[in-house]
């Protein structure tokens, strides 16, 4: 399968949160951009010496932007006449180790358009009070790793809720006088330990320092079976940017992000990563409203918990309406048959004895001969929990289904949706059904119905992008590839449509 994104190497990090960079390839990088000679500055600082070579009169310069101690020998007012015309910034910005107090020699730049995600740095500035600049700048590429860290006298506690930076998810903040999540820390510490919200390997020893966080950013890892209880002070925070990884740890549920609501990732491996937590029943992230991800879907896997991992069917609702690529999804549905919403949850026994009103129906619906009068009962049906499969029947259409929005089996690979050996069902239409669900290797087979139901491939992939998911068709994909959609456990396969749709839109928009 096509990749549809080209991931560069990424920097790498230091346990303490710094990102280390290297001038050299990242000038190549930049190099491999540029438009034109004209607007490029390959210095790799700016100096009394290097700012000559400034491209003076261009609005876009490529040029990793290094201030150093050298520049703050610079004049200001030489600054200020240099960067006068400059807009938008091709490449990277570095300010570290000046004596500068403010960044307003940068007059007119609003841009910073960096596609090879150097590293962005505001690093070990003791005067620099005032950097309202970052609060302005957007960034056209908003996944590469940013630090600022080590001003001591710079507030940027409102970066963190700034609209230009909700896409980041490698933002390392600490250690300047006022950090996200409003810690306010003494003046300039030299340990790297005491740091702001920004994610790490949380301990039940650095734990407490996180108990005024409200955001929490860069990769969290938590592990451990002991002193769980004290994880409780993560109960503020509401938005979490970066990978996080729970795992090996006794939690029964993780009711300690029970006010996240946002969980934002940007990187191609797994951006929220449960598994082997061998006493963990439930999610308890109640709050959970938002996950999304800067670079395409949100990737998601819950493996090896306790067997009896369940989800609620507001969850299954919530992630079933969600942008996330599953990886594996071990997990069955929760016993219980109420709602927060208070709306009616049928139990599936058989159709004949099904309730009329049933929005919520939890268990394997099987609609086979002799139940085509019994139809009507489906109709006022919204969310499966389970499957439904429709087996020889005398159905011509599926119009009783005309409420239903989403099936989502969960607890073993059988199809969410089967149409199977219904000869007169000429007409599969589900108006608002999106996005069925199962753990695969199908989510959706139809086979042995009459003759033609898709006469072409372009009728199949027509359906497919109705319903949002792969269709299995009489026994092949839509192309009558019948290897392709033969999805396995461990491969690329269960796929969430979305992943499907984004390669479509990639190549063919
Ligand atoms: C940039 O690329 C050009 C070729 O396009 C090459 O001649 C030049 O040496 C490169 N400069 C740097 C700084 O890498
Ligand atoms: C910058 O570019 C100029 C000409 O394009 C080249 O002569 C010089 O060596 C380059 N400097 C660096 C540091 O790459
Ligand atoms: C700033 O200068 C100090 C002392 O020379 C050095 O240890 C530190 O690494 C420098 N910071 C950066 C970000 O280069
Ligand atoms: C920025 O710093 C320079 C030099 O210290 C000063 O002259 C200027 O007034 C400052 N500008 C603002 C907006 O603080
Ligand atoms: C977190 O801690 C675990 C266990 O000590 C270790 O295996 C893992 O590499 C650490 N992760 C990071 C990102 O430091
Ligand atoms: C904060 O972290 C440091 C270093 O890990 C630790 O020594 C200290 O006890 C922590 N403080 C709290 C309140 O947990
Ligand atoms: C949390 O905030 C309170 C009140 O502002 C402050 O006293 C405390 O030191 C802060 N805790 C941490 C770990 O920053
Ligand atoms: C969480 O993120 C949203 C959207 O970016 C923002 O509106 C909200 O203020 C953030 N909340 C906190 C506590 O930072
Ligand atoms: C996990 O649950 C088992 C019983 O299911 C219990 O014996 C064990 O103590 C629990 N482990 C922890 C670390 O809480
Ligand atoms: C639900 O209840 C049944 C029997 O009452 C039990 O076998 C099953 O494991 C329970 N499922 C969950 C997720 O608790
Ligand atoms: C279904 O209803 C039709 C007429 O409404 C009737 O003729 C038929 O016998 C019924 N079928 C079954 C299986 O009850
Ligand atoms: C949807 O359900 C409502 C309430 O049960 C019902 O009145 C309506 O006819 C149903 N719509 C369709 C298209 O079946």
């Amino acid at each position: 399968m096509i990749f549809p994104f080209i991931f560069l190497l990424s920097p790498s990090v230091s346990s303490y949160g710094f990102v280390t960079y290297d001038f050299a390839t990242d000038m190549q990088q930049l190099n491999d951009t540029r438009q034109n000679d004209d607007c490029f500055f390959n210095a790799s600082e700016i100096t009394s010496v290097t700012i000559e070579q400034w491209p003076t009169n261009c609005i876009e310069v490529w040029s990793i932007a290094k201030f150093t101690s050298r520049s703050s020998e610079v004049p200001y007012d030489k600054l200020k006449n240099t960067f006068k015309r400059l807009a938008v910034l091709r490449g990277a910005m570095r300010i570290e180790n000046t004596t500068f107090t403010n960044l307003s020699f940068f007059g007119k730049l609003q841009r910073i358009s960096n596609i090879k995600r150097l590293v962005t740095s505001i690093t070990d500035n003791k005067d620099l009070k005032n950097a309202n600049l970052l609060f302005s700048l957007s960034y056209t590429f908003p996944n590469s790793p940013i630090q600022i860290v080590n001003n001591p006298q710079l507030d940027v506690s409102s970066l963190c809720g700034n609209i230009n930076y909700e896409n980041f998810a490698e933002i390392y903040v600490y250690n300047n006088m006022k950090d996200c999540g409003k810690t306010l820390h003494n003046l300039y510490r030299l340990s790297y330990f005491v740091i702001g919200c920004v994610g790490t390997n949380f301990t039940i020893w650095n734990i407490g320092n996180y108990s005024n966080c409200t955001s929490l950013f860069g990769d969290t890892e938590i592990t451990g079976t002991t002193g769980m209880e004290k994880f409780s002070v993560l109960s503020k925070v509401k938005n979490i940017t970066g990978r996080v990884n729970i795992h090996d740890t006794s939690f029964e549920n993780f009711s300690f992000f029970g006010s996240v609501e946002r969980m934002t990732g940007n990187k191609d491996e797994t951006n929220f990563n449960i598994h082997d937590n061998p006493n963990l029943t439930r999610l308890g992230m109640d709050s959970l409203k938002y996950l999304y991800n800067v670079d395409a879907w949100f990737l998601f896997n819950i493996s090896n918990n306790h067997p009896e991992f369940c989800l609620t069917m507001e969850e299954m609702q919530f992630f079933t309406s969600s942008n996330i690529y599953i990886n594996r999804f071990e997990a069955k549905f929760c016993n219980t048959t109420t709602r927060k919403d208070g709306e009616k949850v049928c139990i599936y026994h058989t159709l004949a004895t099904l309730d009329n009103n049933c929005p919520h129906v939890i268990g394997d619906i099987l609609v086979t001969s002799g139940d085509e009068n019994d139809t009507q009962k489906l109709s006022s049906v919204k969310y499966i929990y389970g499957s439904l499969a429709i087996v020889n029947t005398s159905l011509t259409d599926l119009s009783f289904l005309g409420n239903l929005t989403n099936i989502a089996a969960l607890g073993d690979t059988s199809p969410a949706l089967q149409l199977i050996s219904n000869p007169l069902l000429d007409n599969v239409y589900i108006p608002n059904l999106e996005y069925p669900f199962s753990p695969g290797p199908h989510r959706v087979v139809i086979q042995d119905n009459a003759p033609g139901l898709f006469p072409d491939t372009s009728s199949c992939l027509t359906y497919q992008n109705q319903i949002k998911s792969y269709v299995f068709y009489d026994g092949a994909d839509c192309y009558g590839d019948s290897g392709v959609v033969q999805e396995t456990e461990n491969s690329s396969s269960s796929l969430n449509y979305q992943y499907f749709l984004l390669i479509y839109l990639t190549y063919f928009l």
